[in-house]
């Protein structure tokens, strides 16, 4: 195995990174569960959250495949999956789940032992590696006829009323958050049908998952949406002309009276992107 202590050495803070992820994920469970919906996992099935982070993923995959199923987490993060593992202790679903350390570009795990796996935010990530080496290797443990399918935050709407004002916070950031600086237009993410397609997988599909959220906002998602400012915009802000960085701080600033959160018109949408295939196997599927 490579030592996954290379993946984390690219994590500034990883308590802080921590933080962010349990902080983010009111804001993200439902949209992520309709995508967990529409993939329609078979009751008692066996499946693969790779790169599961602190496991909320890991659950509400274990809750859609019932009882009978069981789901293994696999994260790099020794911290990540100590937080996994109290999360299950803490829920109705422990013995549905497992959680084992690993690098998802080597997988330790034997050939076909699942019917399907899944991976939000980390496969096809350019920071965690070449994608067709992941998807070689989910491909590898998911039995043949089975599914893999990867998502990714692909595009958002946060600053309702200042469409110019976020088109130009996003021309500095998120709009590459995929694409490291010097890549081909086919590394990005939003390309994944094409890297389905040369990994060898059937029937390769692309879906959007769209997340809302309007005013009144309860404290979970206000304390999300700012992490999710601070995440996309916080640094890129001070590489913008003036006159934007000050209507940014005063839109994005908790403590400002324009607070865009504050508003009681506020709506947002966000979107996440998956992509799926089928492990290739002519006669089984489900
Ligand atoms: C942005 S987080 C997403 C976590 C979780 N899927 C979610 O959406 O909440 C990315 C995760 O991928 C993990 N990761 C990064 N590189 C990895 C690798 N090569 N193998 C396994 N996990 C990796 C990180 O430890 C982190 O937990």
């Amino acid at each position: 195995m490579h030592d996954i202590g290379i993946v984390y050495a690219k994590v500034a803070d990883v308590e802080t990174y921590l933080e962010k992820l349990v902080l983010s994920d009111p804001l993200r469970d439902p949209t992520i569960l309709q995508a967990i919906r529409a993939l329609e996992l078979p009751e008692g099935s066996r499946g693969l959250d790779a790169g599961c982070g602190v496991g909320s993923q890991t659950l509400m995959l274990a809750e859609a495949v019932g009882t009978s199923g069981h789901v293994t987490g696999l994260d790099a993060s020794a911290e990540f999956l100590a937080h996994a593992r109290g999360l299950a202790e803490q829920s109705d679903l422990s013995e549905q789940v497992s959680f084992r350390q690993g690098n998802v570009n080597e997988l330790p795990l034997d050939d076909n032992t699942f019917d399907w796996a899944w991976s939000v935010d980390c496969v096809g990530q350019s920071t965690v590696g070449e994608p067709l080496t992941a998807l070689q290797e989910l491909a590898r443990v998911v039995r043949p006829g089975g599914r893999v399918a990867i998502l990714g935050y692909s595009s958002q709407m946060l600053l309702p009323g200042y469409p110019l004002l976020e088109a130009r916070l996003n021309a500095t950031a998120s709009a590459t958050t995929f694409l490291a600086k010097g890549e081909k237009p086919e590394a990005h993410f939003l390309r994944a049908l094409g890297w389905f397609r040369e990994a060898g997988f059937a029937e390769p599909k692309a879906r959007t998952v769209v997340g809302t959220v309007h005013a009144p906002l309860d404290d979970t998602i206000r304390r999300a949406l700012i992490s999710l400012f601070g995440m996309l915009w916080g640094e890129m802000q001070f590489k913008m002309a003036q006159a934007d960085r000050e209507e940014y701080q005063r839109l994005a600033d908790p403590e400002s009276a324009d607070f865009i959160l504050d508003s009681p018109d506020y709506y947002a949408f966000f979107n996440y992107s998956m992509f799926e295939g089928r492990v290739s196997a002519p006669t089984d599927c489900w």
